[in-house]
């Protein structure tokens, strides 16, 4: 493993570690728990940035390890054993946006084990961080397995508590910068998806994907759809919705004809939030080189559906003390 200094944030030194095989080449940074460079077959297919300022600028979460809980809660309140919490409202000051003001993928994180294959992370959110209750202990472990990234989570709590943690990655296996990803090859085992509001609230509703621009179970290109006349892509500029996966394996999987290079994802997670990077117009250069463009590159997050805690119909959220929240998610490269 190469460990190199990468910068200073909140007065703390964070470090940038490269660690792999000889197929696979990752860097990750302390700051959020970011993956920030993903190298298979001498392509790179996460967009990253080449140094720590394009990360505390960063608006879009970077291959951010995300929580506490990804993705929105509608009007940042939901109610707890009786309780009522109320959560920083990040987006629009509406809504909370994967886990507030200064989220998980904002804070830097403590390097727990370093290990030739992978690198452990800790990370401490106290009792009321964010609005949320009950101390946190949270674990992720970035490993490298033959042409595989797997990443693992773990937490602990000493109240009840909801978490919901993902990876932010915004993958382009095409190879970042050299085309984006509606040329790509999209396929997700899910018979439904999580139908939003205006404000990208879900409504509760799970709808069917047969004959729907949603449909990706037999795989096609993300460009074939996005400009279809329906409702729902209009509402977040293209896709941006969670996905509820079937039992079907692989789960996802991407690909690129340009590149022959294809990602399958497996995870434990109960679905897959895919944002076809529909904002992604920072002025924030990947690679110091590339420009930000709409539809640059994919973020496939797996993890629980967005609202879950103010939706009883949803797979639960909740993390309770005695109880370990637990994730296990695969990137296998081909
Ligand atoms: C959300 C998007 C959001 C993006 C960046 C995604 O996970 O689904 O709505 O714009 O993250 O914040």
């Amino acid at each position: 493993m190469e460990t190199s200094f990468f910068g200073k944030a909140q007065d703390t030194d964070v470090f940038i570690h490269t660690f792999g095989n000889d197929k696979i080449t990752l860097s990750v940074t302390d700051y959020g728990a970011r993956v920030v460079s993903l190298r298979y077959k001498n392509t790179e297919c996460v967009c990253g940035f080449s140094d720590l300022s394009g990360y505390i600028k960063d608006t879009e979460y970077h291959g951010s390890t995300v929580g506490r809980y990804a993705n929105r809660i509608s009007d940042g309140k939901f109610s707890l054993g009786g309780e009522s919490y109320t959560l920083a409202l990040n987006e629009k000051g509406v809504e909370h946006l994967h886990g507030g003001n200064t989220g998980y993928s904002d804070r830097v994180w403590e390097v727990a084990e370093k290990t030739s294959d992978g690198i452990k992370y800790r990370l401490f959110s106290p009792d009321g961080e964010e609005g949320y209750p009950g101390n946190l202990e949270i674990f992720v472990r970035f490993k490298v397995e033959d042409s595989s990234l797997v990443i693992d989570y773990e937490a602990t709590t000493d109240k009840d508590t909801v978490i919901n943690l993902t990876n932010h990655s915004y993958f382009n296996v095409g190879g970042v910068g050299c085309e984006n990803c509606r040329e790509q090859t999209l396929m997700i085992n899910a018979d439904s998806y999580a139908e939003v509001d205006e404000k990208l609230i879900p409504t509760g509703k799970l709808v069917q994907c047969a004959g729907t621009p949603f449909d990706f179970r037999t795989g096609k290109k993300i460009g074939k759809d996005i400009g279809a006349m329906d409702r729902q892509l209009e509402i977040a500029g293209g896709y941006d919705h969670c996905f509820v996966f079937n039992g079907k394996s692989p789960m996802a999987s991407i690909s690129s004809e340009k590149s022959g290079i294809t990602m399958e994802i497996y995870t434990t997670e109960p679905g897959i939030q895919v944002y076809t990077g529909n904002f992604m117009t920072e002025d924030n250069p990947f690679f110091a080189k590339y420009p930000q463009r709409t539809n640059e590159a994919v973020a496939l997050e797996c993890n629980k559906l967005p609202d879950s805690p103010n939706q009883p119909g949803f797979p639960c959220c909740i993390l309770r003390p005695g109880e370990r929240y637990t994730q296990h998610t695969v990137y296998k490269f081909i």
